[in-house]
């Protein structure tokens, strides 16, 4: 079994060998799956290409580890448990048994029609047991998923689908979220106009409502299962096979398709899922984030299924029917680990006390948090009121690129401190650089945060362009992966993240390029160029503020406004929504053209009483007539 690791004690320990000989532990790690070749060497890498490589040689399929080898031990075991958006329809489960015969059928269904073994297949759908099984069925068979939020839009789903140059989109008819149903189909019918590589859509039921059908193009999912039959062998995969690409925004504007392999993912997931929540067996462990995200990947599907542990899959959102939705379904389905992202605890908190009490939360004994740094208040609310004051909170700090927790507390084992992602997991070993790339080896400093050493998960490659994934990640500072974040490392060398020290923002957990939501504002014919920065949100983190100027002064400011909001919508989604927009008539720019965002930065969060250094300025008087003017 994966290495679990159960005192402070073995924690350090580990954590120094790891470091020491970091192959050796690897390898430890690796052993404990089923590949069906060993591998040869534990790895290669060069960071300067970037060019890493694990468990080279080595032949497995991760499916194979997720369902087969649970067949003999936990066939039985609840794999997924599934809560529907409603609380009133009942819940489904999958036993290991049935959730490895649901994986056969839709493999076999994919490769009815036509895809094999590197194709790309889009999935583009709710949160409904249909999503995790076709990643399963794609990794079966060697296809590499793409997994669009369902809450893109249809323009920025036909962007991803083109950038993978997908052959086949599986979604569904409809989305439950609330009181809202959503018509996901109908997004995709307007995201194909436009998308060649196309072949074949495979439509899950959900809502049941109507839909518009192209015979020859899209098949009912549930039709297509009828037939299939329940055993499907699984492909074999070199460990160093594609596995997933999933797009993540960045400085520039378009997203990128970050890409994740087959064995390194595997064993990443899976030791950092035991570690990191300490989950037993029998355990009910319950995430809320979207598999529409990296944390729903790994903390959702892959780790947990790896482990064997019983995973909880919610439909909804945590205010319906009711601000204590979570709390009802802990309590329903006796959740004994819980993961959410502060955003969520936020929103929770501000609706008040009443909406946790009454419920029975005695079989909690992990909390946990990931996405974005938790301020004290929700730290301290999640911990008295969720945790009664005794559960340890898991501050997980990690990124798409990373594949798995990075950093973070394991559960009972190492030290908490609330808003600090506290300590590396063993195998992992970040470090603070200065701007000129100088380590700062001392504690009680504050510097960027880079990673020394590559793990078995960290990204390959972005889809289609290996350089820009080195410009991004490998070429700031030599033989370190950057991660593009701040932080700070206190005294007893526990590390606090900061937060985004690029043009990235983060809204709700959300990872949103300042380049991408100007390039959607610009859309709009009126608009002759913005600059967006983030400025602190009371529930969201960061809200986007967006300064805008227009080709002349719009006759009704308000109406503007809705309409800018309306054409970001329509480009990249309602998430990239601008919370303010600033009309001006010009923006603090250095005499090379380039825009001080530092400048609105700080006029957007209110502390513009101290702009700094400003000589560089090509017109002064713009920053007085934004501060004059700010929402
Ligand atoms: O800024 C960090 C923030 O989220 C970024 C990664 O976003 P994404 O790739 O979408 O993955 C989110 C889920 C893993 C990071 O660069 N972030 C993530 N976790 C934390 C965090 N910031 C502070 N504390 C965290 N625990």
């Amino acid at each position: 079994m994966t290495l679990r690791i159960r005192t402070f004690e073995e924690y350090e320990a580990v954590y120094q060998e790891s470091v020491e000989n970091p192959e050796a532990f690897w390898a430890a790690q690796a052993d404990t799956f089923f590949w069906r070749k060993k591998w040869s060497k534990v790895l290669e890498w060069d960071f300067r290409k970037p060019d890493i490589k694990w468990f080279l040689g080595g032949k497995m399929n991760i499916t194979e580890n997720c369902l087969d080898r649970h067949l003999k031990t936990r066939g039985d075991q609840v794999a997924i448990l599934w809560e529907p958006n409603d609380p009133g329809e009942a819940a489904k489960t999958f036993t290991y048994r049935e959730l490895h015969a649901e994986v056969c059928r839709m493999a076999h269904v994919l490769k009815k029609h036509g895809i094999q073994k590197g194709d790309r297949i889009c999935f583009y759908m709710p949160m409904i047991p249909e999503l995790a099984i076709g990643l399963l069925a794609c990794a079966r068979i060697g296809a590499i998923h793409s997994v669009v939020f369902a809450g893109f839009s249809a323009h920025a789903l036909a962007d991803r689908i083109n950038d993978a140059t997908c052959k086949m989109v599986i979604c569904a008819d409809g989305n439950y979220r609330g009181n809202k149903s959503i018509p996901v189909k109908e997004v995709v019918d307007i995201a194909l106009q436009n998308t060649p590589s196309i072949e074949s859509v495979l439509v899950a039921q959900r809502t049941g409502q109507e839909v518009h059908w192209q015979s020859g193009r899209d098949f009912w999912l549930h039709e297509e299962m009828k037939t299939a039959s329940e055993s499907c062998e699984a492909e074999e995969m070199d460990s160093e096979d594609m596995l997933f690409i999933l797009y993540t925004s960045g400085s520039t504007g378009k997203p990128k398709g970050v890409v994740h392999s087959c064995g390194g993912y595997m064993v990443y997931t899976a030791y950092s899922f035991k570690n990191v929540f300490q989950y037993d067996e029998g355990d009910v462990y319950w995430c809320t984030a979207d598999i529409g995200w990296i944390t729903g990947h790994s903390y959702i599907v892959y780790g947990p299924l790896l482990a064997g542990a019983t995973t909880v899959m919610f439909e909804g959102v945590p205010t319906y029917p009711d601000a204590g939705r979570f709390w009802e379904i802990c309590e329903k389905h006796q959740v004994n680990q819980f993961y959410t992202a502060p955003t969520a605890i936020r929103a929770l908190q501000a609706q008040g006390d009443r909406h946790v009490t009454p419920h029975d939360l005695s079989k909690l004994k992990v909390l946990g948090t990931v996405g974005e740094p938790i301020n004290t208040e929700a730290w301290e609310w999640y911990h008295r009121l969720v945790g009664k004051n005794k559960l340890p909170i898991v501050d997980t700090w990690w990124q798409t690129e990373t594949g798995g927790i990075m950093i973070s507390p394991l559960a009972g084992i190492t030290w908490l401190k609330p808003t600090y992602a506290t300590l590396p997991l063993p195998g992992i070993q970040p470090c603070l650089v200065n701007a000129d790339g100088v380590e700062l080896t001392e504690n009680n400093v504050e510097g960027l945060l880079c990673i020394k050493f590559p793990w078995p998960s960290i990204l390959r490659t972005t889809y289609g362009d290996h350089e820009r994934c080195r410009l991004t990640y490998f070429s700031h500072f030599e033989d370190m992966y950057f991660t593009g974040d701040g932080a700070r490392r206190d005294e007893n060398g526990l590390y606090r993240i900061i937060g985004r020290v690029d043009d990235v923002i983060n809204v709700s957990g959300h990872r949103m390029g300042t380049a991408e939501v100007e390039n959607a504002i610009n859309e709009h014919p009126q608009v002759v160029e913005s600059a967006v920065v983030g400025f602190p949100h009371k529930i969201k983190g960061q809200g986007i503020y967006a300064f805008v100027i227009c080709t002349e002064a719009p006759a009704d400011d308000e109406a503007f406004r809705k309409e800018v909001r309306q054409v970001v919508t329509e480009e990249i989604g309602p998430i990239a929504k601008p919370d303010k927009i600033q009309i001006v008539s010009g923006l603090p720019k250095t005499r090379s053209g380039k825009i001080m965002r530092r400048i609105l930065r700080k006029i957007a969060d209110g502390t513009a009483d101290s702009l700094g250094d400003v000589s560089t300025l090509l017109d002064p008087a713009v920053v007085e007539e934004i501060r004059a003017g700010v929402l």
